[in-house]
């Protein structure tokens, strides 16, 4: 299917938080398969919203963390006005305690004003993440992501297992891309678990927010709120 309409290529914004480069990661492989796949294509990242670490004790974890700011600085922040502007939207964030990291919720909530003019209905939506252990909350994560979807009015996208890249064994989640980073952050080696499966599987869940999306702009007349 063609992402392009007589009101432009299909938009697609990428957002994301992520604190040692795991989520990163999979949120560049995702922005470079929206490129590809003929959608206008923003990779947002979420900054910390306090300058600091949330543990400083911990060295070897904020010496990842310092590499990975530095690594990021030229990738745009994310503005409500990303959200406003993409007709299909793609969040990641690490896990943390089972729930997505605090940056991230903090961001969704600036959308206030955006949800109450109804700026965000109909939009394509789907999350991923990255955690530390393959039990240590993917879907209680990627579902807290949902959930504010749900009262936006916008449209849940999952990859479900739609792909046979699905079934490599370092994915496999349905409810969104979700890779393992296993050892927490070393310096140095930023993200070294996140599989090719993972970038691949991350490529298919956009491609299907595009299609879907795609097909809705079709549905719509071309005339969805923007
Ligand atoms: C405060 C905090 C809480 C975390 N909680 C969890 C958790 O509940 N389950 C888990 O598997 N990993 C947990 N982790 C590990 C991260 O989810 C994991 O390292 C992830 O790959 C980091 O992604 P990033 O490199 O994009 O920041 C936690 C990490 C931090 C800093």
């Amino acid at each position: 299917m063609s992402v392009t309409g007589s009101n432009g290529a299909t938009r697609v914004a990428v957002v994301y938080y992520s604190a040692t480069g795991n989520v990163h990661k999979l949120a560049s492989a995702a922005a470079d398969a929206a490129e590809k796949a003929g959608a206008e294509t923003r990779l947002r990242r979420v900054p910390d919203y306090v300058g600091e670490s949330p543990a400083p004790e911990f060295t070897e974890w904020n010496r990842a963390w310092e590499e990975h700011r530095e690594a990021v600085k030229d990738v745009p922040t994310a503005g409500v006005d990303d959200l406003g502007w993409a007709d299909a939207i793609l969040f990641g964030g690490p896990g943390r305690f089972g729930l997505v990291a605090a940056p991230l919720k903090h961001f969704v909530e600036l959308a206030w004003p955006l949800n109450t003019r109804d700026g965000l209905v109909n939009k394509v939506m789907s999350s991923f993440t990255s955690t530390g252990a393959p039990h240590g909350g993917q879907e209680s994560t990627i579902l807290s992501l949902n959930n504010v979807f749900y009262h936006w009015g916008a449209i849940i996208v999952p990859p479900g297992i739609t792909d046979e890249i699905q079934r490599a064994p370092s994915n496999g989640n349905p409810y969104g891309v979700s890779s393992v980073s296993g050892r927490q952050a070393v310096p140095g080696r930023l993200a070294e678990n996140v599989t090719d499966d993972n970038l691949a599987a991350i490529g298919h869940q956009v491609r299907r927010m595009i299609e879907v999306a795609t097909a809705l702009r079709r549905g719509f007349g071309e005339d969805l709120p923007r």
